[in-house]
C-alpha cells in the first residue's frame, strides 16, 4: 500500500526518476557548454485602421460571439468579403496574435483604440505615438513584446520627412509618416538588440525612398555604435520590381540615396561610417525548407486574387549576429469567418547568436 503512490510502484517510480535524471541532464547540457541564444519570433502585421468606428466595447464584442459550433454543410465558405468593423475584427486578430506567441508583435495603421484594445486583449504593453501628433492622434506604428521575455532599454519615434525629430510630412506624401525605434533586451540571456517598425506611404515613391534611407541610416548608427542587430519591419508600400520597387531597393542596397538628400540634423545626431551597410530579407534569408504560407501580404477585402501583392517585409542588418530559422505570411481570411485585415501578418522565426 505504502508504495503505490499515484498507482506506480516503488520499481516504477525508481526507473522514473532515472528517465527524468536523464532528461535533466540531457537539456542543461547545452546551455552549461555553449553561449545561450536568443530566440525571437516576430509578427508584423498591418491591421487596416478603424474607418467604421463604433461604440461596442471589448466584453460586448465577447459577450456577442456565438458558442455554437457551425455544421459544416450550412457553412457558407469564404462568403463575406466586406470590410467588417473593427470592434469585429478585433478578436480574430488577438487570437492569430496569441496563437503566435510572438516576443514581438508590430502593427501599422493601429489607431489609439485599436492598439488600445489589443493591449488590454494580449496583456502586452506596447511602445509608440500617434503619428499625426506625437500623441493620441493618427495611426500607431506600435511595438507589443511580451514583457516576461523582454525589457524596453530605449525608444523614441522619428518622422519619415525632411524635418524628422518633429510630427510632420513628406512633400507630396499622402500622410504624415513615422518610425518607431525600440532598443530591446531579451530577459533570458541579456542580449540587446533594435527594432524599427515603419509605414512608408500610399502614395509617394519619393516619400517611400526617403523613409527607407532615413531607417537605413539610423539602423548603421546602432549598428556602429551600439554592436547590434537591427531589425526592420513594416508596410513598405512598395515591391520588390516595378514601379514602387524603390524602398525595397533602398533597404537592400540595390539602389542608392544620397546622404546629402537627409535631414542634417539627422545625420548629424546618428553620423556613422557604415556607408556600405544593408538590410537583408528575412524570406530571403530563410532556408527554402523552412518558408511557408502565403507569398502576398496585401490581400485587400476582396473576393479575387487580383492586385495580391507583397509590400510588407521583415528585415534584419547585414551583420552576422543573427540567423533566419523560419518563415511564413500567415492568413488573414478563414473559411467560415471575414478579413481580419486588408494585409496578412507577416511571422518569422530567428536566433541572435
Ligand atoms: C449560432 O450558430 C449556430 C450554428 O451555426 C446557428 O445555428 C445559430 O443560429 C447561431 N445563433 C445566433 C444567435 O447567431
Ligand atoms: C457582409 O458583411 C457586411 C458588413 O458587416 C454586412 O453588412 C453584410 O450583411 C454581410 N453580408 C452577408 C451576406 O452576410
Ligand atoms: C519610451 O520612451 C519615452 C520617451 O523617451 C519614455 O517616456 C518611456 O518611458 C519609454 N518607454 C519605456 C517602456 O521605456
Ligand atoms: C531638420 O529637422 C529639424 C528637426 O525636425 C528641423 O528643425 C530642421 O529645420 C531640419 N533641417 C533642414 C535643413 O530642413
Ligand atoms: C553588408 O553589405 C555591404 C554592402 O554590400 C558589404 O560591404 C558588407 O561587407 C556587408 N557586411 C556583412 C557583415 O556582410
Amino acid at each position: 500500500m505504502m508504495d503505490r503512490v499515484f498507482g506506480l510502484s516503488l520499481r516504477e517510480k525508481m526507473l522514473g526518476l532515472a528517465v527524468l535524471s536523464c532528461l535533466v541532464v540531457l537539456f542543461n547540457y547545452p546551455q552549461a557548454t555553449v553561449a545561450q541564444e536568443t530566440n525571437l519570433r516576430i509578427q508584423s502585421w498591418n491591421l487596416r485602421y478603424d474607418s467604421k468606428p463604433n461604440d461596442i466595447t471589448v466584453q460586448q464584442t465577447i459577450e456577442g460571439l456565438n458558442s455554437t459550433l457551425p455544421i459544416d454543410v450550412d457553412t457558407k465558405w469564404f462568403s463575406n468579403y466586406t470590410e467588417q468593423p473593427w470592434s469585429s475584427r478585433r478578436i480574430g486578430v488577438k487570437n492569430e496574435v496569441q496563437f503566435n506567441n510572438p516576443e514581438i508583435f508590430t502593427v501599422n495603421e493601429g489607431l489609439h483604440r485599436q492598439v488600445e484594445d489589443l493591449k488590454e486583449l494580449l496583456g502586452y504593453p506596447y511602445i509608440g505615438v500617434g503619428r499625426d501628433d506625437g500623441g493620441e492622434a493618427g495611426e500607431y506604428e506600435a511595438v507589443f513584446y511580451n514583457p516576461h521575455a523582454l525589457e524596453v532599454v530605449s525608444n523614441d519615434t522619428f518622422w519619415l520627412s525632411d524635418t524628422p525629430f518633429e510630427p510632420s510630412k513628406y512633400p507630396g506624401a499622402g500622410s504624415y509618416r513615422s518610425a518607431t525605434v525600440v532598443h530591446f533586451r531579451s530577459l533570458d540571456t541579456g542580449s540587446t538588440f533594435v527594432l524599427i517598425n515603419a509605414h512608408l506611404d500610399d502614395q509617394s515613391d519619393d516619400q517611400r525612398k526617403l523613409g527607407a534611407a532615413l531607417v537605413k541610416y539610423r539602423a548603421a548608427y546602432e549598428v556602429e555604435n551600439k554592436h547590434v542587430p537591427v531589425i526592420f519591419v513594416g508596410d513598405f508600400n512598395s515591391q520588390v520590381t516595378g514601379d514602387s520597387d524603390g524602398a525595397y531597393l533602398i533597404s537592400t542596397g540595390q539602389q542608392t540615396f544620397s546622404e546629402s538628400d537627409l535631414n542634417s540634423t539627422f545625420t548629424d545626431k546618428y553620423s556613422n561610417s557604415l556607408t556600405d551597410f544593408n538590410f537583408l530579407d528575412i524570406l530571403e534569408e530563410t532556408p527554402a525548407e523552412n518558408r511557408m504560407g502565403n507569398l502576398a501580404t496585401f490581400t485587400g477585402f476582396k473576393d479575387t486574387t487580383s492586385g495580391f501583392s507583397r509590400i510588407d517585409f521583415q528585415f534584419a542588418s547585414n551583420t552576422t549576429d543573427w540567423e533566419a530559422v523560419r518563415f511564413k505570411v500567415g492568413d488573414n481570411w478563414y473559411d467560415d469567418s471575414f478579413y481580419l485585415s486588408d494585409h496578412r501578418p507577416v511571422i518569422s522565426d530567428i536566433v541572435l547568436n
